[in-house]
């Protein structure tokens, strides 16, 4: 491959987050093409395939990776087929987008890494929210020392509808599935480790949720290595829209960002005084920075660079969810180092 050829791709899912992908990468990114997509139910990868024109589509994803032409998967399918895809993709020498969580259970999430180090292949995980442009900013500024130390991070993050009880029940939770991206945007921020974590959270919104054995609000607080200290605050329901804020507040200062609205307008009568609601959830909040994690992906494969979100940021995350969980069941605080066992070290995998 040439820098200049375009790289092609085999998506993997072609439910809801599979869909946005594929058409980010027929229809919004440089240098890619969609080859084939592949869907356990065929009809879903056929009709998307053709809205997209892409030329083929096929039921089992093995097709891709026997495809000596496929140069990447973007693997989009359920949490539980994650980590046994990016294996075989990395034996078969196809670069790998991976959705959040890579698995969840540290075996499997460590054999992934081990193919994905064993075969020098790219990985980069779906942590979108790195990406946001305001995000990106907050990220900027605090590691520009702009508000000197770091102190207190608070991350507000909760969506506007819970998902339906049959996705909840293999999602791995509500802070392995939802809160994950709080996680991941804890360590970006603050730019360090968190050691320790402790959770209150509760079924607040639909007991059907407790009946499948998780919650559906929670405060975590988070401590940071560098000593800095956070929050996150969660729901799965937010009558008003998906509400995404944080704060980063430090020695020199202070950095918010605030959530997006369609339109910036304020209306002002006898009732009061109006604006618009915050976007209505992920596909539209976070639309800009679904397209720009994958172009940034495609690009350090052309520039054979490493990619912006690596497999240990997945693998971070789920440590750090799998400590609230134990937390929250264990009524006390947990440190990170009860939780990870170093099936996988981490220095042999840094290239
Ligand atoms: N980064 C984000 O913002 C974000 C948002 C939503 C979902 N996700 C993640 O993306 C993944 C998919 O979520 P979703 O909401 O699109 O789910 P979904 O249920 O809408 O779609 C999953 C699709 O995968 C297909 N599938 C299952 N097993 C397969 C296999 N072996 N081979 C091929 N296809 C298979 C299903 O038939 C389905 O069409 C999950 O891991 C989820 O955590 C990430």
């Amino acid at each position: 491959m040439t820098p200049k050829d375009n790289i092609r791709f085999g998506v993997i899912g072609a439910g809801r987050i599979g869909k946005l992908h594929a058409q980010n990468l027929t229809t919004r990114i440089s240098g890619v093409e969609v080859a084939t997509i592949a869907d356990v139910d065929l009809k879903a990868a056929q009709t998307l395939a053709e809205n997209l024109h892409v030329p083929l589509a096929v039921e089992d994803y093995h097709t891709i990776l026997l495809d000596p032409g496929i140069d990447a998967v973007a693997i989009c399918s359920s949490t539980d087929t994650h980590a046994k895809i990016i294996c075989e993709a990395a034996q078969a020498r196809k670069h790998i987008f991976c959705e959040k969580p890579i698995a969840l259970d540290l075996g499997h999430i460590d054999s992934a890494l081990q193919a994905v180090q064993n075969a020098g292949v790219k990985l980069q995980i779906g942590f979108n929210r790195r990406f946001d442009p305001n995000f990106r900013k907050v990220h900027s500024l605090v590691e520009e020392g702009k508000i000197g130390t770091p102190h207190i991070l608070r991350i507000t993050s909760r969506d506007p509808a819970p998902p339906p009880i049959s996705y909840i029940k293999v999602s791995g939770g509500m802070f392995l599935d939802m809160t994950i991206h709080d996680f991941d945007m804890a360590r970006y921020l603050i730019g360090s480790e968190v050691e320790e974590v402790c959770t209150a959270a509760g079924v607040m919104v639909d007991p059907a949720i407790g009946e499948a054995y998780d919650v559906d609000t929670a405060v975590i607080t988070l401590r940071f290595t560098n000593g800095a200290i956070g929050t996150i605050d969660n729901s799965r329901k937010a009558v008003y829209g998906y509400d995404q804020r944080i704060e980063v507040f430090g020695s020199n200062g202070m950095i918010q960002a605030n959530n997006n609205t369609p339109d910036q307008d304020i209306y002002f009568n006898a009732e009061g005084v109006h604006s618009a609601k915050p976007l209505y959830f992920f596909l539209e909040r976070y639309l800009e920075a679904y397209i720009a994690e994958m172009a940034e992906f495609v690009q350090s494969i052309h520039e054979d660079t490493d990619p912006p979100v690596i497999g240990l940021d997945g693998r971070m995350a789920v440590v750090i969810g799998m400590a609230a969980k134990k937390s929250y069941l264990e009524h006390r605080p947990i440190r990170l180092s009860e939780i990870t066992t170093p099936i996988f070290q981490p220095e042999s995998y840094t290239e």
